[in-house]
């Protein structure tokens, strides 16, 4: 690439700083399969004859063959994938492998390539994202009966339905696996043939290019489609996202083990010991996604800021496009699996969610709700039902256990079938609208849910869709 322009080599530090075959050796398969369609169009278009184009095919193609088997020497010297390639198959097939780049730039190059990547890595994604959602579920129905107080503000709330709260995680992953099919049809994109930024003049078939990649439609703009990376970061919202989300489904089940909490018991082979503590189990697999979101984080917020700044079209600095990328992708393959596994082998403690319902005067609104119903404007009832909590917790009772002469003491609305009326499996059953926790409704949803998520038995798809 040097031997015309330049009359000295590259400083050392310079090439070390400026190759990125280190990292982006990682997009060898997308490379190939890039170069195997530019010769087939460089010879439809009569630049290559058929012999030429043979040799190019074969020689990628034992190229690619040495990759796999771990015998290929990539070179700092040749800075990138890109080079690395050309170089061998100029090396191992002459003359015909310097025609290769006919009227290619390695910026359509390796827009190209990172499409035919995050096309992969988004479906890969969007089936683990899957596959939690169907875990969840099945636990949504195994813990179907089990009432647990909620919260907010960290605070015991409302008594809900445990396969409410599961089933809650499962929308916020149903949008996320959204998110990855919106990222995959973005990378869905043809850039090949749009040169260094302004075109092919050798009138080279774009749509055999297309084609013979499987992209769903043809870039519209060289420029743009040298030099945008939207698509990578669309991949990385829809990852940082799904990561914020198991984050604190990680959160809720480290709270939930905790001795304070005791709702839930997770597996032995997700929990770690104390090198010092002989007693401790700790919950490393839900701290870890917890931690590694904030990673995800940094990838997204990284590419954002390389690409604020930049004048059209090509500049180098796209080149740190890719680690934060490969980071984000790795990161999803090592946490999905281990979170599948934690909420697969969660074991509820029931009788431990019973005992959590009985403290938090969780009966507060149903008593406030009883004297709504008997023609109390609400705020009123509010009041009311709060001074009960005041009189039960000076009394050191519940508020089923707060006799009806208390309340009748706080109000005349009071009657006999108070204490009936504020049982919490009656406030569960009342909340039956679209969205609520009745049981009905939640048994609806797990229905419909386990039904459109089946278990996830085989493992993610291969690199290639
Ligand atoms: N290694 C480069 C990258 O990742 C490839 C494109 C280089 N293009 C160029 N004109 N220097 O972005």
């Amino acid at each position: 690439m040097r031997g015309g322009r330049f009359g000295a080599d590259l400083d050392r530090a310079m090439r070390d700083l400026n190759a990125s075959v280190d990292f982006d050796w990682r997009l060898f398969a997308e490379d190939i399969r890039g170069s195997q369609a530019w010769a087939e169009a460089l010879r439809a278009a009569g630049l290559l004859s058929e012999g030429e184009a043979d040799r190019i095919r074969e020689g990628l193609r034992s190229i690619e063959e040495d990759i796999l088997a771990g015998r290929f020497q990539f070179s700092r010297d040749q800075e990138d994938i890109h080079m690395n390639v050309e170089a061998a198959l100029v090396e191992r097939i002459g003359p015909a492998g310097e025609k290769l780049h006919t009227g290619r730039s390695r910026n359509d190059q390796v827009a190209t390539d990172l499409r035919l990547f995050v096309k992969a890595a988004s479906k890969s994604a969007a089936v683990e994202a899957a596959g939690l959602i169907a875990e969840l579920a099945a636990a949504a129905r195994r813990e179907l009966e089990v009432v647990v107080p909620e919260y907010t503000h960290l605070q015991r709330a409302q008594p809900v339905l445990l396969a409410h709260h599961f089933l809650a995680y499962v929308e916020m992953l149903i949008r996320d696996r959204g998110r990855f099919l919106h990222a995959r049809d973005a990378a869905d994109v043809c850039p090949l043939g749009s040169g260094a930024c302004a075109g092919n003049q050798f009138g080279i078939d774009r749509e055999l290019l297309r084609q013979k990649l499987g992209f769903r439609e043809l870039s519209r703009n060289s420029m743009d489609a040298v030099s945008d990376r939207d698509f990578v970061a669309d991949y990385l919202y829809a990852a940082a996202m799904l990561m914020v989300h198991l984050s604190r489904l990680a959160e809720d089940l480290i709270l939930w083990s905790s001795a304070e909490f005791g709702l839930v018991r997770l597996d032995d082979a997700v929990t770690t010991g104390s090198s010092m503590l002989p007693q401790k189990r700790n919950p490393d697999a839900a701290e870890l996604a917890r931690g590694k979101a904030g990673r995800v984080v940094g990838c997204l917020v990284g590419l954002l800021t390389v690409l604020k700044g930049l004048p059209l079209t090509y500049n180098k600095d796209l080149q740190e496009d890719k680690e934060g990328l490969f980071d984000a992708v790795d990161t999803l393959k090592a946490v999905l699996p281990v979170m599948r596994l934690l909420v697969k082998t969660l074991r509820v403690d029931r009788s431990r969610a019973a005992a959590l319902l009985k403290g938090g005067y969780l009966e507060a609104l149903g008593v406030a709700d009883y004297l709504t119903r008997a023609g109390l404007p609400f705020r009123e009832a509010h009041r009311v039902a709060g001074a009960a909590v005041r009189r039960a917790e000076a009394l050191g009772v519940g508020l089923p256990e707060l006799p009806l002469s208390e309340y009748k003491a706080l109000s005349p609305k009071f009657g006999p079938d108070l204490h009936q009326a504020i049982r919490l499996e009656g406030a569960l059953a009342r909340n039956d609208v679209p969205g609520g926790t009745a049981p009905a409704r939640v048994r609806a949803e797990v229905a419909r849910l386990v039904r459109e998520f089946p278990p996830f038995a085989e493992g993610p798809p291969g690199p290639q869709d």
